[in-house]
């Protein structure tokens, strides 16, 4: 792909490794440049890395009247050797064209997306984040552009790619601190046939009203059901997975209406590494929570990008009733998932071929 560099001048870019004071936080941060590319007259094209700044936008481009928008969440980290690799970047691209399936955007080719992530890290990789733990978080996105009232699919796209330099996606939390998620019956986040396994834009906005509710309950977020309240599908954020006494880790089926988490998939492929069997299956609420009760599930949590592998130490429901998994603390299971995954994302353990680059 034929990339047009239109740099910062060298004054106004950051020029040494990036040191940051106290916490990084999670997407707060953005470096000096981005990606873009336009959808025009039916193929993708101007490749360009261009400075930071707010985009031009007619006001009735439709991605603002009818939410025709998709995102990804790439990782890339800095190893030993100084040279900052990406994790599984591949399995974004991928995705990325799965949800643009989901939602009528036209596809972007796999390798395309993966040299316009790796150019704009090269230009921007002083903003690597030195502090443990920290990585360039990469959100890649597609909006649509064309300035139409009639629903139906746009015809005209843009597709950027930002950085962030970011810490722990949880401000409460991390591997080390568990979080209580609510049970909700009220809300649910997807139905069959519907948008749950794309990461469409609309999605997330409609986990919001969800997520005030968590917090009003003292949960950091929700445990979505499948619509008729029967089964566990995910977390919004992050897929969920629990651990049962004999070591085994049990992820919910990916159906329609779940997001096919990269971590997840990893895992599921990391058996041996951990030394555990790892398997999808459909998890009845009802068996879960008597499971939990009878001590033969003895963690829980979640799998996402950003949230890494987070402790779910608590569920509480719509009547106040709180489920307590083990004795409430984060177990060694996690722990050990944590450091397996992470190692080799940071270069510290050799993980499967292909996944680091
Ligand atoms: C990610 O894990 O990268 C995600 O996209 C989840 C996001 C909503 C923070």
């Amino acid at each position: 792909m034929d990339i047009k560099y239109n740099l910062k001048p060298a004054s106004e870019r950051r020029t040494e490794q990036f040191t940051p004071e106290g916490n990084v936080g999670f997407g707060k941060l953005r470096t000096d440049h981005m990606f873009l590319m336009d959808y025009r007259d039916g193929q993708w094209c101007d490749p360009r890395i261009v400075p930071y700044g707010p985009f031009e936008m007619a006001p009735g481009a439709m991605t603002l009247h009818y939410g025709q928008s998709i995102f990804e969440g790439a990782k890339a980290f800095m190893h030993d050797d100084g040279e900052i690799y990406t994790f599984r970047l591949n399995m974004n691209a991928q995705r990325m064209n799965r949800s643009a399936d989901i939602v009528c955007i036209p596809n972007i080719d796999e390798q395309m997306q993966l040299d316009a992530i790796n150019a704009l890290i090269d230009v921007d990789r002083n903003w690597f984040p030195m502090q443990e733990g920290a990585c360039l978080y990469i959100r890649p996105f597609i909006f649509a552009t064309e300035d139409r009232l009639s629903v139906s699919p746009s015809q005209q796209y843009t597709f950027c790619v930002m950085l962030s330099p970011s810490g722990a996606y949880y401000s409460s939390g991390g591997v080390n601190e568990g979080i209580r998620l609510l049970i909700t019956t009220k809300f649910h986040r997807a139905v069959s046939g519907g948008t749950g396994a794309s990461k469409a834009a609309g999605n997330y906005a409609a986990s919001l009203r969800a997520g005030k509710a968590a917090a009003e309950y003292g949960a950091a977020q929700v445990l979505y059901l499948d619509a008729n309240n029967q089964q566990i599908e995910e977390v919004g954020a992050m897929n969920h997975f629990h651990i049962l006494k004999d070591g085994t880790i049990i992820i919910p089926k990916f159906t329609d209406t779940i997001l096919q988490s990269i971590t997840s998939k990893s895992i599921l492929e990391l058996g041996d590494m951990l030394g555990c069997e790892v398997r999808q299956e459909t998890v009845m609420l009802d068996k879960f929570i008597a499971d939990i009760e009878s001590g033969e599930i003895i963690e829980a949590g979640g799998f996402g990008t950003a949230a890494v592998v987070s402790p779910v130490t608590s569920y509480i429901f719509e009547d106040h009733r709180v489920i307590t998994v083990g004795d409430g603390k984060v177990g060694p299971h996690i722990q050990k998932i944590y450091k397996v995954f992470t190692d080799i994302q940071k270069g510290l353990t050799q993980g499967p071929e292909g996944w680091v680059k």
